[in-house]
């Protein structure tokens, strides 16, 4: 009865935003804004009426894209408005080469959407370097029989398991967390590196936190530090994981030079 009800319902009376949360991370003091939104309700007016620019290739793509992406660009703008460097400038997030995307001068971020639900994380500059943020659903056992390989070594997922949790748990968050990494450094590399170069070396499940270490040769490449804190949250179907912080001071000089 309600699909009916939805079916025959201007589409313009249907909310495309959902709930939205916004809150400073406890455990790594970064600004998150998460936003629900419905693919069902997305219009492209919403661009404007939401005031967020659509770029060219967005305007390409399917409306599912188009949708997510004005989701997460709103959560980025309202997670931007609490941040003293931006305010009252411009809170558009563009878009770079390889779909990066270019915060305002100052901040950091990161963006990721799953299913309905789109979230950003955001920084000053001034307080870290590098900020990724990663949210998946829970993988399901044939998901996992395809991928564990590809995103994770077997040392990985049994570090995990012997810490109880599920295989199923074991590979999301390894894999969450690892995505969150890429989109933490890639700014700062500007090299698509793969799985395989990063590992799950530590997790302390009880402080929701695992250590991701770098290969030495990827690290001595970048002029990296090998090691890197990710925070993550899970729920019962889905993981979120948040990597960030300051560079020491040599890499930091390469990452910006
Ligand atoms: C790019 C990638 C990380 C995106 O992750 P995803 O799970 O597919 O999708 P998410 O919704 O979580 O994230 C998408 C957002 O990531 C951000 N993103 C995409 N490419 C990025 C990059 N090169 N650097 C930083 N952030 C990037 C964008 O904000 C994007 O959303 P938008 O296009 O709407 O702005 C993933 O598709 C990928 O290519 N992974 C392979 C590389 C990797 O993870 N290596 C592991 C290293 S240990």
């Amino acid at each position: 009865m309600q699909e009916v009800a939805a079916q025959i319902m201007p589409r313009v009376d249907r909310q495309f935003v959902g709930k939205v949360q916004s809150e400073v991370h406890a455990s790594t003091g970064v600004r998150l804004v998460s936003c629900e939104f419905d693919t069902a309700s997305y219009q492209p007016a919403l661009f404007a009426e939401l005031g967020i620019v659509m770029p060219e290739s967005i305007a390409r793509s399917v409306p599912k894209r188009q949708a997510e992406f004005l989701a997460g660009r709103y959560a980025a703008a309202l997670a931007l408005q609490h941040l003293a460097p931006v305010r009252n400038q411009d809170l558009q997030v563009g878009i770079g080469d390889k779909r990066n995307p270019l915060w305002p001068k100052g901040v950091v971020g990161s963006i990721s959407h799953v299913g309905s639900v789109a979230v950003c994380a955001v920084s000053r500059a001034a307080d870290k370097d590098y900020l990724g943020i990663d949210v998946e659903v829970v993988m399901s056992a044939r998901v996992c029989r395809e991928v564990a390989r590809i995103v994770s070594t077997r040392q990985e997922r049994e570090l995990l398991c012997a810490e109880g949790l599920s295989e199923k748990m074991a590979l999301t968050l390894i894999f969450s967390a690892k995505e969150s990494l890429f989109k933490a450094l890639y700014p700062s590399v500007q090299d698509y590196f793969g799985f395989e170069v990063a590992e799950v070396c530590a997790l302390r499940l009880g402080e929701q936190s695992l250590v991701l270490r770098l290969t030495e040769r990827f690290a001595e490449k970048h002029k990296l530090p090998r090691e890197y804190e990710c925070q993550f949250t899970m729920g019962e179907h889905w993981i979120q994981s948040v990597t960030c912080g300051k560079f020491p001071r040599r890499a930091k000089l390469k990452a910006i030079g």
